[in-house]
């Protein structure tokens, strides 16, 4: 692993959340362990509870030993990584703590003597977005009116607002703060492996572009699928619910990476003015056209977790049918379908294509039973297979699907970077590629709004625990 930061000071807002302790220490850590990061780098975890430094180095090592006992292994490169660890207790609404912030991190840059770029990241509700982001400007800790020379930019977790509107003013606030090119909206699924892998499939082989597009291609689906409930996330998930905690981010990149255009070069503007096209051009939803476009579901006994309202009518499945109003895809249906407590945990893309205009192997409609078919799967096996017609030994002519496989595990022994160690490494370089930029988050919402403004305030259909979902997903189809 070859890339290397720039010196520079990570402030994390929300040091003490599951997130921090899940994803953003461990991946710091081990980023530090294979000499990724800079020389002279520092971490402050900025938090509500009281907490010295040491204490917080503590709870930091004590929350890593527990959800990943193989990680903490080396008490060397622990206590190297311990050293650059420190706190400031903050009430997060209140201007007055950012002084004391401002101090810690200048006071850090004093000693090391060359440390002024400071990334902040927000692993905080997504309310509490707009305001940390004016008391950072207030302190003079925003790009605009920082007087030092060194870099700031910021890093802005999932759900970026929770509408249109909320999002807007969130991007008008951080733009007085930060310039676009300095604003890193994370998507985590844009740092996994098969995500990335989408735009090199597509473009970087000459076989199956001139096929993808509507003169070839049935319907698109993709699958967001988990076999496991809301977890201890009750009152996140009442406040979010499945559109806003998946589809509105997650599924939705996966769509613009799967029907973008060619972009002109692989710059990060480039290939993010393709995808914003793609969201841009999504047929509207409206009242007329919800019975059989959307589905909302939620699991038998979601109104029993924790935090949870008793008549709760969040949703925890959604199906629902795209179309993308462009040259290439016109009446081509996308499917998408995103649950928790689902029969399986799987997140995968499939293409299928038309049938040949002339089926001599059987009767017309069991063309689908062999339909070609190119099925990227995202997770948690990383493969990509096509599946085709192939002759069943015998006399008779009987067709039968077969699959042709690549697999990441049998074809690359190099072990990828995870999400988080990825965008952590690109948000420090300046790479936005796989951020989402601002027009796209607007994009995406206005699709979430308009969803839910077709459905009205309709209940969500129930469905098993395990299950495929409600059954009422069949009208999607027909
Ligand atoms: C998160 C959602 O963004 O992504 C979760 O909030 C979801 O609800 C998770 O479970 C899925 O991510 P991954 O990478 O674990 O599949």
């Amino acid at each position: 692993m070859q890339v290397k930061a720039d010196n520079c000071t990570i402030i994390i807002f929300g040091a003490n959340s599951d997130l921090a302790a899940r994803k953003l220490f461990p991946s710091l850590y081990e980023l530090a362990l294979w000499g990724n990061l800079p020389d002279d780098f520092r971490i402050i975890g900025a938090g509500r509870a009281a907490l010295s430094h040491e204490e917080f180095r503590v709870s930091v090592r004590e929350n890593m030993v527990k959800l990943f006992p193989e990680t903490v292994r080396e008490e060397a490169g622990w206590k190297t990584f311990a050293g650059r660890l420190f706190y400031v207790r903050l009430d997060l609404a209140e201007p007055d703590g950012y002084h004391t912030l401002h101090h810690e991190i200048m006071r850090g840059a004093g000693e090391s003597g060359s440390n002024t770029n400071l990334l902040f990241y927000l692993a905080t509700p997504p309310s509490l977005a707009p305001v940390i982001v004016r008391n950072l400007k207030e302190a003079n800790l925003g790009e605009q009116n920082c007087s030092s020379d060194g870099w700031r930019k910021i890093i802005v977790e999932k759900p970026y607002g929770r509408d249109l509107q909320s999002a807007r003013e969130l991007n008008s606030v951080i733009g007085e703060a930060f310039s676009e090119k300095r604003v890193f909206r994370i998507d985590h699924y844009l740092g996994k492996e098969t995500v990335q892998n989408i735009m090199v499939f597509r473009f970087s082989n000459g076989i199956f572009e001139p096929l993808w597009n509507r003169d070839h291609i049935a319907n698109i689906s993709i699958t967001i699928a988990e076999n496991f409930g809301i977890r201890d996330r009750g009152a996140f998930y009442e406040e979010a619910g499945l559109l806003r905690d998946i589809m509105q981010n997650h599924a939705l990149q996966l769509l613009a990476a799967v029907a973008m255009e060619p972009p002109v070069d692989l710059s990060a503007d480039a290939v993010r003015d393709e995808k914003a096209k793609v969201l841009r051009s999504i047929r509207h939803f409206i009242p007329e056209n919800a019975e059989h476009s959307i589905v909302l579901g939620q699991y038998d006994g979601y109104r029993s977790e924790k935090n949870v309202a008793d008549d709760s009518t969040v949703e925890t499945f959604a199906a629902i049918k795209f179309f993308i109003d462009n040259w290439r895809w016109k009446d081509v249906p996308f499917f998408i379908k995103a649950g928790k407590n689902l029969a399986e945990t799987v997140t995968e893309i499939v293409i299928t294509f038309k049938c040949p205009p002339q089926n001599y192997f059987g009767p017309a409609e069991s063309c689908s039973y062999t339909a070609n078919q190119v099925i990227l799967r995202i997770q948690p096996e990383e493969t990509i297979a096509i599946k085709f017609g192939a002759k069943r030994p015998g006399e008779a002519v009987i067709t039968d699907p077969v699959f042709m496989k690549f697999d990441y595990k049998t074809s690359f022994t190099e072990a990828g970077l995870t999400p988080y160690h990825r965008l952590l490494l690109d948000a420090m370089a300046g790479e936005q590629m796989n951020f989402i930029r601002q027009d796209s988050v607007e994009y995406s919402w206005a699709i979430v709004d308009a969803i839910r403004g077709a459905v009205g305030g309709q209940s969500p259909d129930l469905y098993p625990v395990h299950s495929r979902g409600p059954e009422s997903v069949v009208r999607l189809y027909s």
